[in-house]
C-alpha cells in the first residue's frame, strides 16, 4: 500500500513522524514535531538500520512489510538503544524471531535490560564487517554521540553512512525524505537546538567521531532524526563540528530574571550599548517565560552570554538557578561571560554569578554591575559600559 521512499536503489526509508508528542524526551518543545528515521536495505539479506518509537511501531512495521514483500529480515543493526529509536526492537523480534540483532557489546547490555533479548545477536567491534550479499556493512564506534552504545553503520557500495543521532535535527520530514527534494532552510535553527538540548554535552566524543569520519568517503548521511543530508551534507556536518567545539559567533545572549522590571531595566540598557557598539546579534532571554530548551540554543550560537539576576531568597532567582544548572551540566566551554543583578535588603545574586563564571573557567569582561533597588543614573552608566566591553572583547576574539 505505501509509496516507499527511496535513499539509493537498494535503501528504502520506513521512518515515522511523530506530531503528537510535545515534549522530546518529555522535556524539549517540539513545535515542529519529530522524524524518527528508519532504513531498509535489500540485498541478498535483508538488513534494517533501527527502530522507531514504539508509539509508531503499527505504522513503522507495515512500512516494513510492504518494503519487503514477503521477505524476512534478517538483521536488525541497532546503531542507538534509546528508546525513540529502540522501542520497537522487542515487537519486531516477535514478528521476525530468526532476526539476528547487530550490536557492539554495550548494546546487548541495554538489549537484555529493556527487552529482555539474549539471544540471536551478533557482536560488532570497531571496522568489523558484515557481508549481506553485494556489499559489506562496516561498523565504527562513537561513544557518546549521545549514549554509550552508539556506533555508525556504514555501506562503502553506495558511500551511505548511518549515523544515530549524529546530524540529526528536530522536526517531521514532510513530504520529502531527502534534502535536495525539500527546503531545509528551516531546519538549521532546529539543528542548533537538537544539538544544544540533547548532544550538548558531548563535544568531544562529537570531535572523535568526526575525525572517525575523515577516513571514509561519505555521499549520504542517513540519520535517526531529520532530512537525509545529501545536497546539504557539507553544512550538517560544519554545524556539528562547529557546535562540538563551542565556537559561538559574534553576538550576545542576555539571559535574565526579573520579578518587577528592575534586573529587566538593567538588561535593557546593556542590551542598548551593544547595539550601539556594533553587536548585531542580541538575544535576551527572559528566563521566567523562555523555555531552556531556546536559550541552550543561543548559548551554544553565540559567544557572548551576559546573565542578570535579582536575589531571591539570598539566592538567584530560580528561573536562573535552573537554566544555568542546564548550561553547567553541557560543560559549554569558551564563553565571553558578564553577569549583573539587583536586590532590596541584602545582596547575594552577584556574587553567585561570579563564582558560576569561574566554575565553568569562562573569561570574565567589563565590571559587574549590582543594583540596589530602582536603577539609578550611576548604575544605568555601568550597564552601559558592560554593554561596550563586552561589544570589545568579542570584536577581539572574533
Ligand atoms: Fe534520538 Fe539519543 O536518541
Amino acid at each position: 500500500m505505501y509509496k516507499l521512499k527511496k535513499v539509493t536503489n537498494n535503501t528504502i526509508y520506513v521512518g515515522v513522524n511523530d506530531r503528537q508528542k510535545a515534549l522530546f524526551e518529555n522535556l524539549w518543545p517540539l513545535p515542529h514535531g519529530v522524524s524518527y528515521n528508519s532504513y531498509l536495505i535489500l540485498d541478498e539479506k535483508t538488513v534494517l538500520i533501527d527502530t522507531v518509537d514504539i508509539c509508531y511501531s503499527d505504522i513503522f512495521f507495515k512500512k516494513i512489510e510492504d518494503a519487503l514483500n514477503g521477505r524476512p529480515v534478517d538483521y536488525l543493526v541497532v546503531d542507538h538503544m534509546e528508546p525513540d529509536h529502540a522501542g520497537s526492537i522487542r515487537l519486531l523480534r516477535q514478528m521476525y524471531p530468526e532476526m539476528q540483532i547487530v550490536g557492539n557489546n554495550k548494546t546487548h547490555g541495554m538489549l537484555e535490560g529493556y527487552h529482555g533479548i539474549t539471544d540471536g545477536l551478533v557482536e560488532v567491534k570497531e571496522s568489523d564487517k558484515l557481508n549481506i550479499g553485494s556489499r559489506e556493512l562496516e561498523f565504527y564506534m562513537a561513544p557518546m554521540v549521545h549514549w554509550p552504545e552508539v556506533m555508525f553503520t556504514y555501506d562503502p557500495k553506495d558511500k551511505v553512512l548511518f549515523s544515530a543521532d549524529a546530524f540529526g535535527t528536530y522536526g517531521t520530514l514532510d513530504g520529502g525524505v531527502i534534502d535536495s527534494e525539500m527546503n531545509v532552510e528551516h531546519f538549521w535553527e532546529e539543528m542548533i537546538r537538537y544539538y544544544a538540548n540533547i548532544v550538548g554535552k558531548y563535544g568531544n566524543p562529537v570531535q572523535k567521531a568526526l575525525q572517525k569520519l575523515g577516513s571514509i568517503e561519505v555521499e549520504t548521511i542517513c540519520s535517526t532524526h531529520g532530512p537525509v543530508w545529501r545536497e546539504h551534507l557539507k553544512q550538517a556536518v560544519s554545524i556539528y563540528d562547529r557546535l562540538s567545539r563551542y565556537e559561538g559567533e559574534e553576538g550576545v545572549v542576555i539571559l535574565y530574571g526579573s520579578m518587577y522590571g528592575h534586573t529587566e531595566q538593567m538588561a535593557e540598557a546593556i542590551a542598548s550599548s551593544l547595539a550601539d557598539n556594533g553587536i548585531k546579534n542580541i538575544i535576551l532571554h527572559n528566563a521566567s517565560k523562555s523555555h531552556a530548551s531556546y536559550i541552550l540554543r543561543d548559548v551554544f550560537k553565540y559567544k557572548g552570554l551576559i546573565v542578570g539576576s535579582p536575589t531571591y531568597s539570598n539566592q538567584l532567582f530560580p528561573e536562573i538557578e535552573s537554566a544555568l544548572s542546564k548550561i553547567e551540566t553541557r560543560e559549554i566551554k569558551n564563553r565571553l561571560f558578564a553577569y549583573f543583578g539587583s536586590f532590596t535588603w541584602a545582596g547575594a545574586a552577584v556574587k553567585r554569578l561570579a563564582a558560576f563564571g569561574e566554575k565553568m573557567g569562562w573569561e570574565v569582561v567589563g565590571e559587574p554591575v549590582e543594583q540596589k533597588q530602582g536603577l539609578k543614573a550611576d548604575k544605568y552608566e555601568a550597564c552601559l559600559a558592560l554593554g561596550a566591553a563586552m561589544a570589545a572583547q568579542l570584536k577581539v576574539k572574533n
